[in-house]
């Protein structure tokens, strides 16, 4: 199944660097897509124009097969806006509490516009299309057919990935509860669809085997080398999607101080946070977790995403790693920091090591 997979989209190992909305680059995604894996941009934040550059950048320096990612969601959000008012006012309280010299505001919109996202994808026409947080229409899926973009569609229970393969997704993406930042869940609360990838990988396959639509599963979720992918691939997924352990590369664009605290995080630590965005993600509980104000907590995504982002901001530029959105999955200690080509080769080389001592 990896062996298919792989060659299916024309790369050489079924490994998958995952898109990581804000934490991803083209000089990261092309790095990994060079040495042979998929590449994944995280375009979950980006204005189309954005996703275009960033696409015609990753084409530059390399043009191997990658993914784009993006979220599904509405095109509009109404806002509470006494709500939001509460919040703003606590958000700014904190911040000067904390000696950031920011304020929070209520941005012309409350994130990019999905269809407008999706329409740039498709002019981009990445080799993988990859999305979370809901299902694409079918309308959708047949513009991504005509241009024969690779589906992927992520799911955190089986339930949802019955779901993307009655659309037509060409394969699933399965979360488990190990995986760092937000959760894709949408047919089910967050909390309720917090499986572990050893349950969630074999129940999936079988019950797609079930169905008699089997698509390739892909394994996400605490893999952070070698060994972790073999037991992903004995599950029976067809390649690994990784997230945090690309996060320590010099080419990922994530703040200096998270990819600091990241080698010491104490996996009892890493927890579900709708803080900062409004939607559940796995991170560090750091001081602002603990310190979060009462009036953001209960704002829906993406509202809560925009009004902290001035504070993420401002604390990554200070250095402040205590006060930002630290996402990572439960086995974040055993970061490996190394260039993007290097880590690929070496998870790689530990992935073989280990299949040929267990077959012995
Ligand atoms: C910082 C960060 C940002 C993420 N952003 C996205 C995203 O934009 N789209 C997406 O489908 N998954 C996103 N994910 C989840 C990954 O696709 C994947 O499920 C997860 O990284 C796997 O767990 P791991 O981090 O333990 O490897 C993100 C994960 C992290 C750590």
């Amino acid at each position: 199944m990896s062996a298919s997979f792989a060659s299916r989209l024309g790369i050489e190992h079924p490994l998958i660097q995952a898109p990581m909305a804000g934490s991803t680059s083209p000089a990261l995604v092309a790095a990994v897509s060079n040495a042979g894996a998929l590449g994944s941009l995280g375009a979950g934040y980006l204005e189309p124009q954005a996703i275009l550059d960033q696409a015609a950048e990753i084409r530059a320096l390399g043009d191997r097969p990658h993914a784009i990612g993006l979220f599904v969601l509405p095109d509009e959000f109404e806002a509470d806006m006494a709500a939001v008012t509460r919040a703003r006012e606590q958000l700014d309280a904190l911040m000067i509490r904390e000696g950031l010299d920011v304020r929070t505001s209520v941005p012309a919109r409350w994130a990019p516009r999905f269809s407008d996202q999706f329409a740039a994808l498709c002019e981009a026409r990445p080799a993988v299309a990859s999305f979370a947080f809901g299902v694409v229409g079918p309308a959708q899926m047949r513009e991504l057919r005509q241009r024969d973009i690779y589906v992927i569609g992520t799911a955190t229970t089986v339930a949802e990935a019955r779901a993307w393969v009655e659309a037509g997704a060409n394969a699933v993406s399965m979360q488990g509860a190990e995986a760092g930042g937000h959760r894709g869940s949408f047919l089910h609360d967050a909390e309720d669809a917090m499986i572990g990838l050893f349950a969630l990988l074999p129940l999936t396959v079988r019950a797609l085997a079930a169905s008699g639509r089997e698509v390739p599963v892909i394994a996400a979720g605490g893999i952070m080398d070698g060994r972790g992918m073999l037991a992903a691939e004995a599950l029976g997924a067809a390649a690994s999607q990784l997230g945090t352990a690309f996060l320590t590369c010099p080419e990922c664009p994530a703040a200096t101080a998270w990819k600091q605290d990241l080698p010491g995080v104490e996996e009892h630590r890493v927890t579900t946070i709708r803080g900062f965005s409004g939607r559940a993600a796995r991170g560090l509980r750091n001081r602002f977790v603990e310190a979060m104000p009462a009036a953001a907590q209960g704002l829906p995504y993406p509202i809560l995403n925009a009004l902290t982002a001035p504070l993420r901001r401002a604390a990554a530029a200070a250095g402040r790693g205590d006060l930002l959105s630290e996402w990572c999955g439960q086995a974040a200690a055993l970061v490996r920091p190394q260039p993007a080509a290097e880590l690929v080769a070496r998870l790689m080389h530990e992935y073989r090591l280990a299949r040929r001592s267990l077959a012995h």
